[in-house]
């Protein structure tokens, strides 16, 4: 049964004070101490405590303490406590909220405060914590301000954005936490916040954290979510924790990011964090985002890392990776993500994507993988790479692959794109597709592959292409090369492979057409190809030992940057 308990004190004295002027008269002045603490608690088993000490030590010094402590437990629904404190001696005021609460199977909260009045010092210390777990849904949720003032003058230090919010949703595990302690003296805020929440489960699972602490002049913040779904009851799984200090003017944020998303049919993984580090006159920001998602007839498993973090010592760093994989005849995914930063080396936007589209009639695997990084150096790195294949019985099949990366930073924007793609029929046929790009400060590289194979009783034909274009500012650097092969008869084999890559501005491609031919009666096979390949002729023969006429053709360029 939930229970409310309620811990109130309201305590008043007047303590005469004598201050000695430099005139000899004596002045007996009464000098007004309050103190009012409450804290409000909900839950099955509550504990809640307020207490004040107004004193006057033997030097004169007046001061005042004041506690307010709340406890709730649930295992059954919410727990919350609202808890304030505040206290005043003459015209030094302290004041503070520290509200939590909590729901899900199972909850616990805390709230402490701890006001303190002495002479002109003055502090005040607050602690919230709290946790839910169990299933399905669970929420932490925390917010609290801290202030001192004299005379109505707030101090220069201050909290009044106080924020640790925490949720996660999974059918088989949920489970939220967070802390957040403060320490506020005049002059100061040293203030610690943790956030961690994961769910899993069937068919979606996500979680979030929500932290912030400071003032718009000396704050931080650290956001972050992570959501999956699949659409078949597959297994799902999302993790965010999230950490953040401020140590008077020094910050220390980070942000990590887990999860997965497994299945058959569609299946999306989404994820983003954010740090924000806010200080007189200087910005910090961390964002890592990502997005997967995967379609078609067989299994797929879509994977989420990431780690970021902000130090007003060390700078700023983070990576961001996301893998898809898919099986099956057909398949349609991507992958994205990327990184931006605002910091003191101008800004960075690192951006990464990946697509694979292909059909068969028979089982087959593909894989994206973008790794997106940044170092406290200012050096970015977007690694985007492909592989895939499509297999097929007496039907076509066909294959497109695309990867990109690109980085933006105050030396202007370097960018990849490699491209492949294939179409291939035969009674037999397959295709087998790779590409990469990885741009960095540096610039940019890459490679693009497509085979086809395809052959047995009847006709076969195969095209392939693949094209890579790198960006560096106004210099473009491209390769492009496409072929195709044909061949008619009773029993046929085409093979046809088309090939480019480009690292340091060294281009190296290759393609290879071949067509072979087996009839009793009217047979034909051919091949041709385009690009940027000077084509080189070799004159068709036959096969020794058998009635096959094979025109191959085989080049392989090599061009030095241009
Ligand atoms: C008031 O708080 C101060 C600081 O924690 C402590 O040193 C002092 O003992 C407390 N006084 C009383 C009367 O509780
Ligand atoms: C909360 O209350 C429970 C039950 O009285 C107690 O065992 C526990 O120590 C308390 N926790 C805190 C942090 O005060
Ligand atoms: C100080 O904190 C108290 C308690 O949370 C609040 O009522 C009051 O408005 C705050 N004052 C300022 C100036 O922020
Ligand atoms: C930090 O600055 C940004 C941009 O000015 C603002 O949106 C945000 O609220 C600030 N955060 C804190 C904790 O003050
Ligand atoms: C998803 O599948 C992969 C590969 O089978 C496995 O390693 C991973 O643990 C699975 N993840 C979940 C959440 O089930
Ligand atoms: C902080 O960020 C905000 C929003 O991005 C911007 O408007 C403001 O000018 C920035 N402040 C500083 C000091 O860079
Ligand atoms: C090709 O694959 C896509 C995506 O998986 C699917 O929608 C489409 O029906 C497939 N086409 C054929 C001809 O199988
Ligand atoms: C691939 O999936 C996207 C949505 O994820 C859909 O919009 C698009 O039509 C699909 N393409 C094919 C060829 O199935
Ligand atoms: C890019 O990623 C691939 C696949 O994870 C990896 O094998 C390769 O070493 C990476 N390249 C760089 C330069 O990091
Ligand atoms: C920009 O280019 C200069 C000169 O090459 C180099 O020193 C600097 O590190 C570069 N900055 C970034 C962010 O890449
Ligand atoms: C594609 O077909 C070729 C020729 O039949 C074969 O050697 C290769 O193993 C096949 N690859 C796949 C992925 O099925
Ligand atoms: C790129 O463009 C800038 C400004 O348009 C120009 O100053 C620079 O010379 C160009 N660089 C090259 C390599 O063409």
């Amino acid at each position: 049964m939930p229970t409310r308990l309620v811990g109130l004190l309201l305590l008043s004295t007047l303590v005469s004070s004598r201050l000695f002027d430099p005139y000899p008269i004596r002045v007996v002045r009464q000098t007004l101490v309050e103190s009012n603490g409450q804290a409000d608690g909900k839950g099955d088993d509550v504990n809640v405590d307020a207490s004040a000490h107004h004193f006057k030590n033997a030097d004169g010094t007046i001061g005042m303490n004041v506690t307010s402590t709340g406890n709730a437990t649930s295992g059954s629904g919410n727990a919350g406590i609202d808890n304030t404190a505040s206290g005043q001696v003459g015209n030094n005021h302290i004041g503070s909220t520290g509200n939590i609460s909590a729901s899900g199977p199972n909850s616990e909260v805390f709230s402490d405060i701890f006001g303190d009045i002495y002479g002109e010092a003055m502090a005040i210390n607050t602690k919230q914590q709290g946790k839910s777990f169990g299933t399905g849904d669970t929420q932490v949720q925390a917010t609290g301000n801290a202030n001192l003032t004299k005379n109505g003058v707030v101090s220069p230090s201050a909290s009044d954005k106080n924020i640790a919010n925490a949720g996660a949703t999974g059918s088989e595990n949920s489970q939220a936490e967070v802390s957040s302690n403060q320490i506020l003296t005049w002059d100061q805020l040293i203030a610690q916040l943790y956030g961690h929440a994961s769910g899993s489960g069937k068919t979606n699972a996500q979680a979030n954290v929500d932290l912030g602490a400071g003032s718009q002049s000396n704050g931080v913040e650290v956001n972050g979510l992570v959501s999956g779904v699949n659409q078949n009851g597959g297994q799902v799984k999302a993790e965010v924790e999230g950490k953040g200090s401020i140590d008077g003017s020094g910050h220390n944020l980070s942000g990590g990011m887990n999860g997965a998303a497994n299945g058959t049919g569609n299946s999306q993984l989404v994820g983003a964090t954010n740090l924000q580090s806010n200080r007189t006159g200087t910005n910090t920001t961390i964002s890592a985002f990502g997005d997967a998602k995967s379609g078609g007839d067989g299994d797929s498993a879509i994977t989420l890392n990431s780690n970021t973090s902000a130090n007003s010592n060390n700078g700023v760093s983070g990576a961001i990776d996301m893998q898809n994989s898919a099986n099956g005849g057909n398949k349609n995914m991507t992958v994205q993500n990327g990184l931006q930063v605002n910091d003191n080396k101008g800004g960075t936007l690192a951006i990464g994507y990946g697509e694979i589209k292909g059909n068969g009639t028979e089982n087959s695997a593909a894989n994206i993988g973008v790794n997106s990084q940044y170092d406290q150096n200012g050096h970015a790195q977007v690694n985007t790479t492909g592989t895939g294949s499509a297999v097929s019985n007496n039907r076509n099949s066909s294959l497109t692959m695309e990867g990109n990366a690109q980085i933006t930073n105050p030396n202007g924007t370097k960018s990849g794109t490699a491209t492949a793609s294939g179409n291939v029929m035969g009674a037999y046929n397959n295709l087998t597709g790779t590409n990469q790009v990885v741009v960095g400060n540096d610039g940019a590289n890459g490679n693009a592959r497509m085979e086809a194979n395809g052959g047995g009783v009847g006709n076969s034909a195969a095209e392939t292409k693949t094209d890579l274009i790198l960006k560096n500012g106004n210099e473009t650097r491209t390769s492009s090369v496409s072929g195709s092969v044909k061949a008619t008869g009773d029993s046929t084999i085409v093979k046809s492979v088309s090939e480019v890559s480009d690292n340091n501005g060294v281009q190296t491609m290759s393609n290879f057409q071949h067509a072979v031919s087996n009839s009793k009666g009217s047979s034909s096979a051919s091949a041709s190809n385009s690009g940027w390949l000077k084509r080189r002729k070799r004159a068709g023969g036959y096969w020794e030992g058998a009635n096959l006429w094979m025109p191959a053709f085989n080049v392989s360029n090599y061009y030095p940057e241009v």
